[in-house]
């Protein structure tokens, strides 16, 4: 423990809190959708039950937690186990647990990945490790995933535990399996994918098979809402992996270009790398750590190689996939919304 976590302790600024609906570049959208799809009170109970859940006795870990749920965030994958217990027996107090698991995972998993990454900002706020410190965002993260754990436990369906547990394995195994190279383009792409599945479709897809198995699915139900939740999260990173090269700061709430400058090898430059094969962009990738100029020129470049017009197509194709998954469940609304999410997905620009 360091003597900065305890002197920097302190309440959020009012201007700083948000809702569920996250930080300014995004909230417009989905809030819209939650709101058509009669989401937003459930959510909101969500949001409540998280919120109650910082409350340590360690007033650094109540402050650092606070100030990460309270950063908001699209809660896509709390919405999402709602939508798919809503397609079966819907009950709030059988979901709402699962729901608030998922989103705590996802907070673990996010202070714990700007930790690593050393990423000052994000969804337009300080990070933890940066506000506070090191000691104190590997602590909150662990107190995140242990209030998750706390949360799986108070679902109605064993099976959920295991979801859960088989989907933060597999996020972990893909946090640590980087796409090591750019060229041959196959093989990168393999690894991409296999990335991509692990480190984010895993939960989407544990989100919605968590919340098909709380509204009372069968297997079949489930498996099917799984697949869904795993396309569409294949398409989620693929458009984060986009607006790296696309977006800006205030709309992001975290800085465009940061794969480039870390050296992450991400869809657009793979599907630029090949259509049209740059020596210069080879040059710049291998060495590692570019700087804000070669960034820009690499963005340059794979735009204008169709890079991230091709990512863009591709996470459409995993969108159509995951649409494709709903068929065997009649209409209803709740079926309606998960569609519009899907489409939400590939629209969004934050
Ligand atoms: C964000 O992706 C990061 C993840 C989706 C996973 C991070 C996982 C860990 C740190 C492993 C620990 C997991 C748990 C559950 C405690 P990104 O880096 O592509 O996106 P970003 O640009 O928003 O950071
Ligand atoms: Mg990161």
């Amino acid at each position: 423990m360091s003597v900065q976590m305890v002197h920097n302790v302190g309440p959020v600024a009012s201007s700083e809190a948000t809702t569920f609906a996250g930080h300014q570049g995004m909230a417009g959208g989905v809030a819209a959708l939650f709101e058509q799809a009669n989401l937003t009170q459930d959510l909101e109970a969500v949001e409540r039950l998280l919120l109650e859940r910082t409350r340590s006795r360690a007033e650094v870990i109540r402050a650092a937690s606070s100030h990460t749920i309270r950063s908001g965030g699209k809660r896509l994958r709390a919405a999402l186990a709602l939508l798919a217990a809503r397609l079966g027996h819907y009950r709030l107090e059988r979901v709402i647990h699962a729901a608030a698991a998922v989103e705590l995972i996802q907070a673990a998993s996010l202070v714990h990945d700007d930790l690593v990454d050393q990423a000052v900002r994000r969804r337009g706020r300080v990070t933890v490790h940066a506000r506070w410190d090191n000691d104190v965002a590997l602590m909150v993260g662990d107190y995140f995933f242990a209030l998750a754990a706390d949360e799986m436990a108070r679902s109605p369906d064993p099976r959920i535990i295991t979801f859960y547990a088989q989907a933060v394995r597999t996020v972990v195994e893909g946090e640590l399996s980087p796409v090591t190279m750019l060229e041959p383009t196959k093989q990168a792409l393999e690894q991409y994918y296999y990335k991509t599945g692990a480190k984010t479709a895993a939960l989407f897809e544990a989100a919605c098979k968590a919340g098909m198995a709380a509204g009372g699915g069968n297997d079949a139900q489930i498996a099917a809402l799984g697949r869904y939740g795993f396309d569409l999260g294949m398409a989620f990173q693929i458009i984060d992996d986009m607006l790296d090269f696309t977006g800006d700061e205030a709309t992001l709430g975290k800085p465009a270009g940061n794969d480039l400058r870390q050296g992450t090898i991400t869809l657009p430059l793979i599907l630029a790398m090949e259509r049209a094969p740059s020596a210069p962009l080879r040059a710049i990738i291998e060495h590692g750590t570019p700087n804000d100029s070669q960034v820009q020129a690499v963005i340059q470049e794979v735009i204008a190689a169709g890079g991230v017009l091709a990512a863009s197509a591709e996470a459409q194709r995993f969108i159509g996939e995951a649409i494709g998954h709903l068929k065997p469940f009649p209409p209803s609304p709740a079926l309606s919304a998960l569609v519009r999410l899907a489409n939400f997905v590939v629209e969004r620009d934050a």
